[in-house]
């Protein structure tokens, strides 16, 4: 297997680094003896997954507990990763408002747009300058969601911002392959995580017709897919077969349809 480090550089940046799939591509990265930045809100769980990578891995490690809802997050970042050799930027940090549209308040809203689309699209932008300019090769992975594909009623503006980084991701895949830079949208479906399993918003787990996807192999898979430059990749086998039928077989009318009726069971707020 070609490595990491080889195709694109010594260190990897992991935004959403202090749980769930942020944190396993953290240690599967590490694992393959890359130098990590951890990003993401918990200064604590950051310290101490870093001090486990240095551990395990002997790599070098550093965090810086941020908010990238922030307006000035990527002059931290910047701060941060100063001249190191940044091969690899995993945008990963997300979350939802899951509910009745106009229950949830607009708020709550902004801020997941600004998580969800313009950080993701603020670090693609200052890394991709960068790495032009330093002449160097790169990757960016970026993570969408499966509900990207079809407006999801209850979840309406999490999969209007997953679907925008799905469009984005693509569209920078094709700009950059001639520049030496790999841009991957990662598309997980239901993954086993925190972000799954304990949302405030809704029971998930229990109303759910497949079995979530353990975190270590969607990982796997995305390391694999930004190594091929896809432009995009769908994690799973079932989720790849599911987003097949929604895509082709079933109008979009009756895809939303489908998801809202299990969207509805799950979410607290109707
Ligand atoms: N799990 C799934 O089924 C699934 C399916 C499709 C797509 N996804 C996508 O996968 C990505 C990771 O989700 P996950 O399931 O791993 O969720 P998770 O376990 O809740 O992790 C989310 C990560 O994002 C960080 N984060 C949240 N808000 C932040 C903010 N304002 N600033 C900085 N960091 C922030 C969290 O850290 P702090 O709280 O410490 O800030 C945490 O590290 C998300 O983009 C999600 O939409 C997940």
């Amino acid at each position: 297997m070609i490595q990491l480090k080889e195709k694109f550089g010594t260190w990897a940046i992991v935004t959403g680094a202090s749980s769930g799939i942020g944190k396993e591509f953290a240690v599967q990265l590490a694992n393959q003896g890359l130098n990590i930045i951890l990003l993401a809100r918990r200064g604590n769980l950051l310290e101490e997954l870093s001090n486990n990578l240095r551990t395990k891995y002997n790599i070098q490690v550093k965090y810086m507990a941020m908010d990238l809802t922030d307006d000035n997050f990527i002059k931290n970042i910047e701060k941060l990763a100063d001249k190191l050799d940044i091969g690899l930027v995993i945008s990963n940090a997300g979350g939802a408002r899951m509910g009745a549209f106009n229950k949830i308040p607009m708020i709550d809203f902004e801020a997941m747009i600004k998580l969800n689309v313009f950080a993701q699209m603020k670090i693609s932008h200052w890394y991709t300058s960068r790495r032009i300019k330093e002449n160097k090769k790169g990757g960016v992975l970026l993570v969408s969601s499966t509900a990207a594909y079809q407006g999801v009623p209850y979840a309406a503006n999490y999969s209007a911002a997953k679907a925008y980084i799905l469009n984005l991701g693509e569209a920078l895949n094709f700009e950059y392959k001639n520049k030496g830079i790999n841009i991957t949208t990662l598309v997980p479906g239901p993954t086993n995580t925190p972000g799954l399993t304990e949302n405030p918003d809704a029971d998930m787990i229990s109303n759910m017709p497949m079995k979530p996807q353990p975190v270590d192999q969607l990982v796997k898979e995305g390391i694999s897919a930004i190594l091929k430059n896809k432009p995009s990749y769908i994690g799973g086998r079932m989720n790849r077969i599911m987003a097949g039928i929604m895509k082709t077989l079933i109008s979009r009318k009756r895809a939303s349809a489908f998801w809202g009726k299990m969207t509805y069971k799950m979410v607290h707020i109707k």
